[in-house]
């Protein structure tokens, strides 16, 4: 199903995203944090004339991590090669890949935790000692030969932290993990895309978008386009308060910016599994989704929100999912029998 609110890339983003993606850290709005510790790390490494230690950046889909990775390499002013988990498949790979890499390039793995074991392996060793171990020939008269790597910056990226092995993780010298942005950050965005864009927005239109935009800067800008383009045919281009109001309704996000498939998660929980706890396949199951795409997907932002708990024997919905939907919440303290 298409879904506005999706923090996923579609499509219609990418050109969206080439043109509104932040080239360098001050344009990059928010987790002020993260920027805070690259700025330090990135000065000192510049500093001492040496690569910078490879970083992890782990997140929901949509929060800025690509556009992180490129900023990373622009202000270091060093090359970025780009690649995936999945697009690596043989240890061949990654030491052609690896080989190719000028001193303090920065080699960007999207997807990191879809790495094969075999290619990890490889990785382990040219991570922490810039070097290969390269087999030649093969049965008693095969020889280890070590060529030495040039010292490269490995950037991973992630949006599942708990699926990367281990070893590979401790191999990252900086570890981030991107938040949800707050509502005045995703404001910010907005304002800084409309202004690139050439929209003319009033604050509290763009506070209408912000609110539903999910603490997410991808899916703000794809409500922004679509708020717009509503201006531009019943508004005279400007988004006010009447026309954001308008435009989103549209769209069928809640004042929250939760769609169809949010709610179904949780009246699922709620009224088939009496507010839970219940397991995340078993609510798969019943709204025909993956367990994957919940937790990846709608997961992270209803825990953010409250609406839902994670409990080692389930999900749980919260009192504040209830009043969201406007059902009423009877679970208060439990009653308990006792059997004499
Ligand atoms: N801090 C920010 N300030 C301004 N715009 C941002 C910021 N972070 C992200 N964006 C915008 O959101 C878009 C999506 O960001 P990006 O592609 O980096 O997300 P991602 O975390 O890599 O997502 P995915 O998990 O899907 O790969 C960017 O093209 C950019 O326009
Ligand atoms: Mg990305």
């Amino acid at each position: 199903m298409e879904r506005i609110v999706s923090g996923k890339p579609k499509e219609e983003d990418i050109l969206l995203d080439r043109t509104l993606r932040p080239r360098r850290l001050a344009e990059y709005l928010g987790q002020e944090r993260v920027k805070d510790n690259l700025k330090i790390a990135i000065a000192a490494a510049q500093g001492r004339g040496e690569p910078l230690d490879h970083v992890l950046l782990y997140g929901p889909p949509g929060l800025g991590k690509t556009t992180l990775a490129h900023i990373i390499a622009a202000e270091m002013r060093v090359s970025i090669r780009t690649t995936s988990g999945p697009a690596v498949e043989r240890p061949g790979d990654v030491a052609a890949i690896l080989t190719s890499l000028k001193d303090e390039d920065v080699l960007f793995i999207d997807e990191i935790h879809r790495l094969s074991r075999a290619v990890e392996e490889v990785l382990y060793l040219a991570m922490e000692e810039f070097a290969l171990d390269i087999v030649i020939g093969k049965g008693p008269g095969a020889r280890s030969l070590r060529l030495n790597l040039p010292h490269f910056t490995i950037i991973g990226a992630t949006t599942r932290f708990a699926m990367l092995s281990p070893p590979l993780r401790d191999r990252f010298g900086m570890v981030y993990r991107l938040d949800f942005y707050d509502g005045e950050a995703i404001a910010s965005i907005i304002r800084r895309s409309a202004r690139i864009l050439a929209i003319e927005a009033e604050e509290v239109g763009v506070g209408e978008i912000a609110r539903r935009a999910r603490g997410t800067p991808r899916v703000a800008n794809r409500l922004l386009k679509r708020v717009r383009d509503y201006a531009q045919v019943m508004a005279e281009g400007v988004i006010t308060e009447k026309v954001a109001l308008e435009a989103l309704s549209r769209l069928e996000v809640d004042q929250l910016g939760l769609d169809e498939l949010d709610h179904k998660v949780l009246r699922t929980i709620i009224e088939k599994f009496d507010g839970g706890p219940v397991g995340l396949d078993t609510i798969a199951a019943s709204i025909s989704e993956e367990a994957d795409t919940i937790m990846d997907v709608y997961e992270p932002y209803l825990l953010q929100l409250g609406f839902l708990e994670r409990t080692p024997r389930g999900r749980v919905a919260t009192r504040h999912a209830y009043e969201h939907l406007g059902l009423p919440y009877q679970k208060g303290p439990q009653t308990t029998l006792f059997s004499l």
